[in-house]
């Protein structure tokens, strides 16, 4: 690895492009002229405080990693960390910035996908899942699998549609009082069916409530808003109502209608 600056240039631009704009122990930036400013540090500047600044002993789960930031700032705390992503080019981003910032001990990427943690053995202290939901075509059994390896905290964050209203949902709602669902308050996911900013991967936007809505039905509860977008959650005890072990029986062929064939 090259000790000179230009070197260092060259190897940025080669990794490139960047989503993160990632401060080197060298001085140099990886995303510098970032179309979002000085991202995602201003945002880590709110979300860092809603943290322990010891996290040393603490097993962490970075799902969608990226490039890392997120990753690097927790194992700076003293955490050990798992990175995924499911794209190549940003795990190879991430790995490269963790041998620059010397932190390969504690810091690991892998190629992954969230759907993956259906047949994870583990748990980990904190699950980072900030800027994925959205651009998954399933999040809601993501959020599912991501309850199942949470064991103290999560940290969760998606693109949301304007609003900060939230209804209290009523336990029941009959069938000819469906006006109500048209409440600014109502928890609703806008389905983003072409592009948003250009991205086609861009799927859902929900409301505030609706995230809120969205994390209580996976069994968590949220302790703080450390910044737009972001929730601290813990897991609740109780055990979810969603049918996620029969939906996984059924995706590995292994459930009651697993040998479904078409009849005559
Ligand atoms: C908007 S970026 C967010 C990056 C980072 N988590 C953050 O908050 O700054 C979305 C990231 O999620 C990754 N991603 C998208 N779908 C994924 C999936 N199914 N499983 C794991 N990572 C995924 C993308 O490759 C990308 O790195």
């Amino acid at each position: 690895m090259p000790t000179d600056l230009q070197g260092l240039r060259r190897e940025i631009e080669a990794l490139g492009p960047w989503f993160h704009n990632l401060h080197l122990p060298d001085g140099l930036q990886t995303a510098p002229d970032h179309a979002y400013g000085d991202f995602p540090s201003f945002k880590w500047q709110h979300v860092a405080q809603a943290l322990p600044e010891d996290l040393r002993g603490w097993r962490v789960l970075d799902i969608g990693c990226n490039a890392g930031f997120y990753s690097i700032e927790l194992a700076r705390r003293g955490a050990t960390v798992l990175g995924i992503d499911v794209e190549p080019l940003y795990v190879r981003q991430a790995r490269w910035a963790a041998a620059r910032f010397g932190l390969t001990d504690r810091l690991r990427f892998e190629e992954g996908e969230v759907y993956q943690l259906a047949r994870a053995q583990c748990r980990f202290d904190l699950v980072w899942f900030t800027g994925v939901f959205y651009h998954l075509r399933y999040p809601t059994l993501a959020l599912d699998l991501v309850r199942g390896v949470t064991a103290h905290l999560l940290m969760f964050q998606t693109m949301t549609m304007p609003g900060a209203d939230a209804l209290a949902t009523p336990e029941d709602l009959p069938l000819d009082e469906r006006e109500a669902l048209l409440d600014p308050g109502w928890p609703k996911m806008a389905f983003i069916e072409h592009r948003l900013a250009n991205d086609a991967t861009n799927w859902w936007a929900p409301n505030h409530a609706c995230v809120e809505a969205l994390l209580r039905s996976a069994g968590f509860e949220v302790v703080a808003r450390p910044e737009h977008e972001f929730y601290l959650c813990r897991p609740v005890p109780e055990v979810p109502p969603a049918d996620l072990e029969r939906v996984l029986a059924i995706l590995d062929n292994a459930g009651p209608l697993g040998g479904l064939r078409p009849g005559r």
